[in-house]
Order: C-alpha cells, then structure tokens, then sequence
C-alpha cells in the first residue's frame, strides 16, 4: 500500500505518519507539505531515513507537481490533512484558508480522478458544524448536524467537505471524511491555545484568554485522532463522514488553570483578553457512529494525556523555542500587543 500524506509536516499528520509507519512497515508513505509557518521539517528528522517514507516540499495548489507525484507514485490512498489551520489567522486574511482548504482539496480530487486511487480521506473539523449553547449540554454534533460554519477557517473546511462529497456522487469518488474535535499532543504549534499557555507559563509571560474562557472544545489526544483514521481508511465505508471526539468538554479557563497547577505557576499569569471576533461557543462530538460502525473509542484519558503533552514540550524545548525566535514573534505581537 503506497500512501500519499498531505500536511504531514504540521501537528497532525507528523503524529499520523509516525503511526502508519510504526503499525505498516510494509506500507510507503509520500508526506506531500508545502512547509508553511506550520509545517516543519525538524518534526519529521525520526522518519526522513526510513526507506519506506519520502518527503516533498510543494504546495496541493499546484496542479502539475501534483500530478506528476501521482504519475511517479501511483499512490493507492491519499490523507489530506494539508490546511490553513488557525481560526485567528483566518479572521485576519481568509484568501489562503480559500487556495488551500479549497482549492488544493479539488487538485488532489482531480489527481486521484486522472490517476485511479482506491481511497481518498479528508480530515476535516468539527467547526463546520458551528457552535452549541452552553445551556443546552444535551446537545451533541452528529454526522446529520448541519453544517453551519461561522469562521472564515471553518467555512473553507466545510467548502470542501461539500466538494468532496459531490466528487463522490459525480465522479464515484472513493472518498471518506472525518470530522474531528481539537487534538492535542506532540508537535502541536505553539499559536495553539494548549502549546501557546504551556510555552508563555514556562516562560512566565501572560496566558492570553479570549472574553471570559468559558468557550468549551471537545478535546482528544492527537493519538486517538490518528488510530480513528487508520480505522476509516481501512474499515470505513465509502462516501460516508464519521465524527469523532471522545466527550472531553472542558472550558478554555479550565486548562488555562490545570496548566498552571501542572507546571507550579501562579494563575496570576492569566490574563483576560478581547474575545475572538464570532467565538464559538461550544464544540461537543457524538461518536456514536465510529464506535458502533468501527469500534473505535478514545485511549487516552484528558488528564493522563496533558501530563504526557507538558512532558513532551519540556524534553522537547528546542523544537517550539526554535518557532518563537523566528516569524512568529511578528505574528504573536500583531495578534496579541494591543488586544
Ligand atoms: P497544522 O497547521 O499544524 O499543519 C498543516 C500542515 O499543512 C503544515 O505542515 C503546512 O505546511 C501544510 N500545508 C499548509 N498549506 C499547504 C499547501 N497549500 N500545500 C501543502 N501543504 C500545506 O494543522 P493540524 O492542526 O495538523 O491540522 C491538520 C488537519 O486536521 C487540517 O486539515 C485541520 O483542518 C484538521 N483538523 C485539525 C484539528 C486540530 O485540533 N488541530 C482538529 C480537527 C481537524
Ligand atoms: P485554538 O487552539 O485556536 O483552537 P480552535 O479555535 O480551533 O478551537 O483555540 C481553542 C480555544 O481557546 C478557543 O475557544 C479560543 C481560545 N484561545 C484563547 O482563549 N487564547 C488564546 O491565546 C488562543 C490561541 C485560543
């Protein structure tokens, strides 16, 4: 099996990789990344040996190096995690979240159209359901929720979640979609809310939070997101979208506090900051068709996970001290000076 990873130089395709690699030794693995702000080759260093894995630097937009690599390849699958991923960014200039979540989403369609692949998946979010009240905790997200999105990022993952159906019904696109809640974990980009308040405590800088961080996110650890993957591509039915989450609603305060009691800095850091323009209220992920269809469930318990993500990014200081010193520095004053 030859598979095609987009975005595997970004948080959760890096996880991804490493996992197929580690479960299919028999399996090749062509991470295709444009190496944005967000993608970063140090994250792949533990693979780039591995005879059964290549890396190309190019951008999902462009039409012919796409097709080429499928003419050399000849992939069987393709993972597409390659996306413009920041809500705020979005908000900021949405034209790239529109190139590369749509646009590059229908290249890679017509690439496996030209070529003949047996799957093509797409890692999409739970945000394109919108948001939930607060006041109604009885209220989940299902594969029937309708899409609903309120951010430029989340609009442009639900284009081409549209799109990628409509290549099914049209062309019989083998497609599959996921829709996933917030990971964390390793490799997480530090503009994040977790890596971003792990980062700042551990260098006694405030811990920006957005209104009042009553916002809640569903939050799963990046391993799990993976594994739910690895069942759709080899157990999931085509044409169908699968959510997946595993019921871990906390306020965004509430792991602001916890990262503070973890690391033994004081919640004095916090610092309430202006909200984010159409905050979403809550995110919460009924899984009931993965686990039912596939026997999914999540691994690993929230407060077992964080403790193993704290521990990463303090083994791991090089990898997110070596994001701070560079752009993003301009990035982190222009977001956050003056708010
Ligand atoms: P990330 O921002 O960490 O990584 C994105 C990767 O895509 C980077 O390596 C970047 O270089 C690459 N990329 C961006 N534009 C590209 C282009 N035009 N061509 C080729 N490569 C390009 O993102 P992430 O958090 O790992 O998210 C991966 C996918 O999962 C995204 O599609 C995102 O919408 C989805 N998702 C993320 C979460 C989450 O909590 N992070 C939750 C659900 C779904
Ligand atoms: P984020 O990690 O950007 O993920 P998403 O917007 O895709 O859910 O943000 C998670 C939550 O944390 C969201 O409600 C916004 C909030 N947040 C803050 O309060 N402060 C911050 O500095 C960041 C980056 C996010």
């Amino acid at each position: 099996m030859k598979m095609i990873v987009t975005g595997g130089a970004g948080f959760i395709g890096s996880n991804f990789i490493f996992h197929i690699l580690k479960k299919y030794p028999s399996y090749g693995v062509i991470c295709l990344d444009k190496l944005t702000y967000a993608g970063n080759l140090s994250t792949l260093k533990s693979v780039m040996e591995n005879p059964n894995f290549r890396f190309v630097k190019e951008d999902i937009c462009n039409r012919a190096a796409v097709y080429r690599l499928f003419e050399e390849e000849k992939p069987d699958v393709v993972v597409n995690f390659a996306a413009e991923s920041h809500v705020d960014r979005s908000i900021d200039n949405p034209e790239i979240f529109l190139q590369t979540n749509i646009l590059g989403t229908q290249v890679l369609m017509d690439a496996c159209r030209q070529y003949g692949i047996t799957r093509y998946h797409q890692v999409s979010t739970d945000e394109v359901y919108g948001d939930l009240p607060l006041d109604r905790p009885d209220l989940f997200f299902t594969e029937e929720t309708p899409i609903h999105a309120s951010s430029p990022y989340s609009s442009s993952k639900a284009a081409a979640d549209l799109l990628v159906l409509a290549y099914y019904r049209t062309y019989g696109l083998p497609v599959t979609i996921s829709r996933c809640s917030n990971n964390y974990g390793p490799y997480h980009f530090p503009e994040k809310l977790i890596p971003l308040t792990i980062a700042n405590a551990l260098n006694d800088k405030p811990l920006p939070v957005y209104g009042q961080g009553l916002n809640v996110r569903d939050w799963l650890y990046v391993e799990d997101h993976c594994k739910a993957i690895d069942l759709i591509l080899h157990k999931g039915r085509v044409g169908e979208i699968y959510n997946v989450g595993g019921h871990n609603e906390m306020a965004n305060i509430e792991i602001v506090k916890l990262i503070c009691k973890e690391l033994g800095k004081p919640e004095s850091l916090i610092k309430f900051v202006a909200d984010r323009k159409g905050h979403d209220m809550r995110y919460a992920i009924d899984p009931t068709k993965i686990h039912r269809e596939l026997g999914w469930l999540p691994e690993t318990k929230f407060a077992y996970g964080i403790k193993k993500t704290i521990a990463w990014y303090l083994e791991n200081r090089e990898w997110w001290e070596e994001i701070l010193s560079g752009d993003y520095q301009q990035y982190y004053e222009k977001m956050y000076q003056n708010r």
